[in-house]
């Protein structure tokens, strides 16, 4: 049978953002090629109707199956949370999403079982988190609030900016106030606000990248399906996007945490 383990994992997000999990990807699974495909001539998702997003979905997913993926990961957690049985539905490859993996890495280190999440509209919305936490076990308590002004606060670069600061306490103070001891940064973009998110939580909270928590997840079903790329030869990461790659090398900087490389554009 044809090892399947040199295959790029496939990663797509609406926008540049899914490059946090990238980057998380990358910390823990080295060895592996990864083509990401990121939908900047469409995002935000975030705000759309879960009818659009769906729609998007499929086109995304067509994109990373032209390029021989051993899996698909679902960087954005609006997709994850609105559209995952779509991209389940069009290929027979392991597809990982940001909300179990999330979910259960904030059950395993809440004590309380008052755990918040943050995301998008479509994503708190959709209450993918609430629900799947709650299949986990019965006697959670989950507080959601959407917060979208922190998707365009992180494009801006206002990672440790007052104004992100002010209105991080304006979304996070009912979720305080509610006694969590867990926040699920259920949002491609949130992990780089972890700091100003710390201030206002001041340690009294544990932050979950879901990022972080999905590669874990990648890792064991890599492992568990022979598929863990061995070969250490230089990795290829290709960076493909859908409109203007040329404005956003700077931004993916910040988000991969070092220098993108060429990123390519692909019509859609
Ligand atoms: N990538 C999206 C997410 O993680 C955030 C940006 C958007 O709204 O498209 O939900």
């Amino acid at each position: 049978m044809e090892n399947k383990s040199s295959y790029p994992i496939g990663v797509f997000d609406s926008g540049i953002g899914g490059l946090t999990v990238v980057k998380s990807l990358i910390q823990l699974l080295p060895n592996e090629n990864i083509v990401y495909f990121g939908d900047t001539a469409r995002v935000p998702y975030g705000p759309k109707s879960n009818a659009v997003v769906r729609e998007y979905t499929r086109d995304d997913v067509n994109i990373l199956l032209q390029h021989n993926v051993k899996m698909i990961v679902v960087a954005c957690n609006t997709v994850s949370a609105v559209a995952l049985d779509v991209v389940m539905q069009m290929s027979s490859i392991p597809v990982i999403g940001m909300i179990a993996p999330g979910a259960e890495f904030a059950l395993k280190n809440s004590s309380s079982k008052q755990i918040g999440i943050i995301g998008t509209v479509a994503t708190i919305q959709s209450k993918a988190y609430e629900n799947t936490l709650l299949q986990l076990d019965s006697s959670v308590n989950c507080f959601a609030k959407a917060c979208p002004l922190f998707v365009s606060l992180a494009e801006e670069g206002m990672f440790n900016h007052l104004a992100t600061e002010l209105i991080a306490k304006e979304y996070l103070t009912p979720l305080l106030q509610q006694k969590i001891d867990t926040l699920i940064l259920g949002c491609t973009h949130y992990p780089l606000l972890k700091d100003a998110i710390l201030k206002v939580t001041q340690g009294a909270v544990k932050l979950i990248d879901s990022g972080e928590a999905a590669a874990l997840k990648v890792k064991e079903v890599l492992q568990q399906n022979n598929l863990l790329n061995e070969n250490k030869d230089s990795p290829l990461l290709q960076l493909f996007v859908s409109d203007a790659p040329e404005k956003i090398s700077k931004l993916c900087e910040q988000f991969l945490g070092r220098k993108p490389g060429a990123i390519r554009q692909i019509h859609i």
